[in-house]
């Protein structure tokens, strides 16, 4: 019987290096064969863990947000839409509102899109206003018309179409704007720049983005009987990658969906999971995955190994998948290491083990972005993390109408295979990542890797005994 074993079982040996700073590592790595991250960070596609706010905040600092799949198709689109409108430079179709509708009407599309201000068209689309929170927001009449309380187009400056960033920047600085509508010589709205969104990119100079500045951002599907129609809307909302969530991905439906995917979403990515063998990474490549996500068991909140008596240590898992991945003729699928990861030379020790990129729920939980509000016990702030089989989120889900579904992909029956917990609040998600970056910078120094590739290569691990652990952390003194 083979000996599985996990992260504080093993240490990084320090190599000879020749990196004066950490600031000369570079931690951009592959998230699939197509796309590219530029910190190796992927937020947990959990109900608790992942929907735009966090997408949104983890895409700034370069790393990506999948947003699961515990809500309605329309909602999941919905999540999607906010990330990938969240900074661009120029919103080529900004949310419009007719002159004759009414202030509550106007309220209703603000708060359902999730924006501050609408631009106001004619039915050719021509721009006759903005209505703006500042022409809403004292106002308490809902039946009075857009074009009575909006700021007229005779009184706003405009922007031509293809304008540049700078152009852009001097506009808005020179009439102190917030915002700049882009207008075709016909007078038809062609667009809008925020200054905010100009402000955030400048100030994230390694954000996540594809080729039209937006923001990147998974979407998790399932292997139910509308998974297409899901995953459909999804890439068409502009989701950039989708990631197949199955507990147990090593089954046979869901190689049959990776490869009806790959033949239907033609140039659409797709990462599979999860698993823990050989055997099941080169299955889920060979039907077609972009990308596969490792790790049965190790999250904080699962008790799937307990339960099922199933999963295999987490750093042997990823060891025995990255063999699959890397020998497998002409191709070179990434790895994702999802959970288990505690302290900041776990992310150093999953990478070096073969895996691209690593995905948390943990790190990020109790963060300000994640979904849910905070809660006070004994004076301290407090938000919840659950596991996607616990009951608390079994129940969630049937409340959405969603328990039939589950069931039928036999993900997360009627025993919970996971906790619901409270994590302490931890401040904002760049905050909170800030260690974990700085930690993999640090790790990454020691073994003498300048990237992630380099990494794989140079990696030593030393086996260690319970002592060398007790030697490991602080030891025989009182902490302060
Ligand atoms: P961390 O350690 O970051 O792990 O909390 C997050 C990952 O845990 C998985 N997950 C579960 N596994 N039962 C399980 O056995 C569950 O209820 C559960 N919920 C989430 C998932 O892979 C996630 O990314």
């Amino acid at each position: 019987m083979r000996l599985g074993i996990t992260f504080e079982d093993v240490l990084l040996v320090p190599k000879r290096s020749s990196i004066q700073s950490r600031k000369e590592v570079d931690l951009r790595s592959s998230l699939t064969k197509r796309i590219t991250l530029n910190i190796p960070f992927i937020t947990a596609n959990m109900d608790t863990v992942t929907e735009s706010r966090t997408a949104i905040a983890i895409a700034r600092e370069g790393g990506i947000g999948i947003i699961h799949r515990f809500m309605s198709i329309e909602d999941e689109v919905r999540e999607v839409e906010k990330v990938k409108r969240a900074e661009q430079f120029i919103i080529d179709d900004p949310y419009t509102i007719g002159p004759k509708a009414t202030l509550g009407e106007a309220l209703e599309v603000m708060h359902e899109k999730g924006v501050t201000s609408l631009m106001v068209v004619n039915t050719h689309r021509e721009l006759q206003g903005i209505l703006t929170r500042r022409d809403t927001h004292l106002e308490s009449d809902l039946t009075k018309l857009v074009r009575e309380l909006m700021t007229p187009r005779e009184k706003l400056v405009t922007g031509k179409r293809g304008l540049s960033m700078a152009e852009a920047i001097s506009l808005l600085r020179t009439h102190r704007l917030e915002k700049l509508p882009l207008v075709d010589p016909d007078g038809k709205l062609a667009g809008l720049i925020t200054s905010r969104d100009i402000y955030q990119i400048k100030k994230h100079s390694l954000a996540a983005e594809n080729d039209k500045g937006q923001l990147i951002v998974g979407a998790a599907i399932g292997i139910q009987k509308d998974w297409q129609t899901r995953a459909r809307a999804l890439l068409k909302a502009g989701a950039d990658v989708l990631v197949l969530d199955v507990a147990h991905g090593h089954l046979e439906a869901v190689l049959k969906v990776i490869k009806q995917f790959k033949k239907t979403f033609i140039g659409s990515d797709i990462i599979a999971g999860n698993v823990a063998t050989s055997e099941a990474t080169a299955d889920l490549i060979k039907a077609g995955a972009d990308g596969i996500k490792v790790g049965v068991g190790p999250g904080s909140t699962c008790i799937t190994r307990i339960v099922a008596g199933a999963g295999v240590p987490q750093l042997t898992a990823i060891f025995d998948c990255a063999k699959a991945a890397k020998t497998k003729i002409g191709c070179n699928v990434p790895l994702i290491a999802d959970g288990g990861l505690r302290f900041t030379g776990d992310i150093t020790k999953a990478l070096a083990a073969g895996a691209s990129t690593v995905m948390s729920g943990f790190i990020f939980s109790g963060t300000d972005e994640t979904p849910g509000s905070t809660t006070l016990r004994n004076g301290q702030k407090y938000k919840i993390y659950r596991g996607m089989a616990s009951l608390g989120a079994g129940l969630g889900r049937s409340a959405r109408e969603l328990r039939a579904e589950d069931e039928i992909d036999g993900l997360y029956a009627e025993t919970a295979e996971g906790v619901e917990a409270l994590v302490p609040y931890r401040g904002t998600l760049a905050e909170a990542l800030r260690p974990f970056v700085g930690g993999l910078r640090s790790g990454m120094s020691y073994c003498g890797a300048r990237t992630i590739a380099e990494l794989h290569k140079k990696a030593e691990f030393i086996r260690i005994t319970g002592a060398s652990q007790r030697e490991s952390g602080s030891h025989d003194v009182i902490k302060v």
